[in-house]
């Protein structure tokens, strides 16, 4: 794996990976991690991000979120992805430990229906109890099936302004939004985003399993902080103009 930009272009692997990733010592910080294929699909064939990825990305996904405090997706991405326990790592326990953090990131879901899927392992085998974020009037019944399976805090709203203070309130500043596509719109629509983490698959796979989105009122342009290359791939962080 190598970066490529800012020059001079030099190998990246493990630990300085993980330092092209850095969080801001205080604050909150959004960033958010993303495949997409040549053609503008989130998702392969098969409905899945995992058929456009690759280990490289994979990679830096692990870098991206290793020192996060909060993962947060949507429900569709957790209705569509096998998303597995978030476990705490030894490699990481020394740098989280030191920074205040919990051992784990601890996974947030979005949803206003809480139809989840609860036989995921996300569930019972993360290190960090989940958090499901919900709003209003939510039915009693899917209530108290969701809280036997995480923390589940009922919002005023689901707007991503209400859903990020509700992680800040419980400590959760680095955030990590793994989308999906509709979740990630509505954070850069509000203007909440502060760092954009896209890999770029070498693959055209066709839109048909992307989930189309209404669109924001804007564009939202990003600075590029940095470009890694290996097998094909290219992973880029850019962050919000002035936000670095
Ligand atoms: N390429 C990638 O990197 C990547 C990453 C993630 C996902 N994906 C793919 O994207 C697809 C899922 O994405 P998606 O856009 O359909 O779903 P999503 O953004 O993951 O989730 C949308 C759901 O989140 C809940 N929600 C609550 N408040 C919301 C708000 N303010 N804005 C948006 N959502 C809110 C709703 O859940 P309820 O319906 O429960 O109320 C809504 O249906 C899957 O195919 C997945 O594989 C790709």
């Amino acid at each position: 794996m190598h970066l490529v930009h800012p020059a001079p272009s030099r190998p990246v692997s493990g630990d300085d990976l993980l330092d092209a990733y850095p969080w801001p010592d205080e604050g909150r910080w959004v960033r958010a991690m993303m495949v997409t294929t040549l053609d503008g699909a989130a998702a392969g064939r098969d409905g899945l991000s995992g058929s456009i990825s690759s280990s490289v990305d994979g990679e830096v996904f692990d870098a991206v979120r290793r020192l996060a405090d909060a993962v947060l997706v949507g429900a569709g991405t957790l209705r569509a992805e096998e998303y597995g326990p978030m476990r705490a790592k030894d490699a990481d326990a020394g740098r989280r430990a030191a920074a205040g953090q919990a051992p784990a990131p601890r996974i947030a879901v979005v949803s206003g229906s809480l139809d989840l899927p609860w036989s995921l392992p996300v569930w019972a085998g993360s290190t960090v109890g989940p958090l499901v974020l919900t709003g209003p009037s939510p039915d009693p019944e899917a209530l108290a099936t969701a809280r036997e399976h995480a923390e589940v805090a009922v919002l005023e709203d689901l707007e991503p302004a209400t859903l990020l203070a509700a992680l800040e309130t419980r400590g959760l500043r680095r955030i990590v939004c793994e989308g999906g596509p509709s979740l990630l719109e509505a954070v850069v629509a509000a203007d909440l985003l502060d760092e954009a983490d896209i890999t770029l698959s070498p693959m055209f796979a066709g839109t048909s399993t992307t989930p189309r989105t209404d669109g924001p009122d804007e564009v939202a342009r990003f600075d590029l902080v940095h470009l890694i290359t290996a097998e094909g791939f290219v992973m880029a962080r850019y962050t919000r103009p002035g936000h670095r």
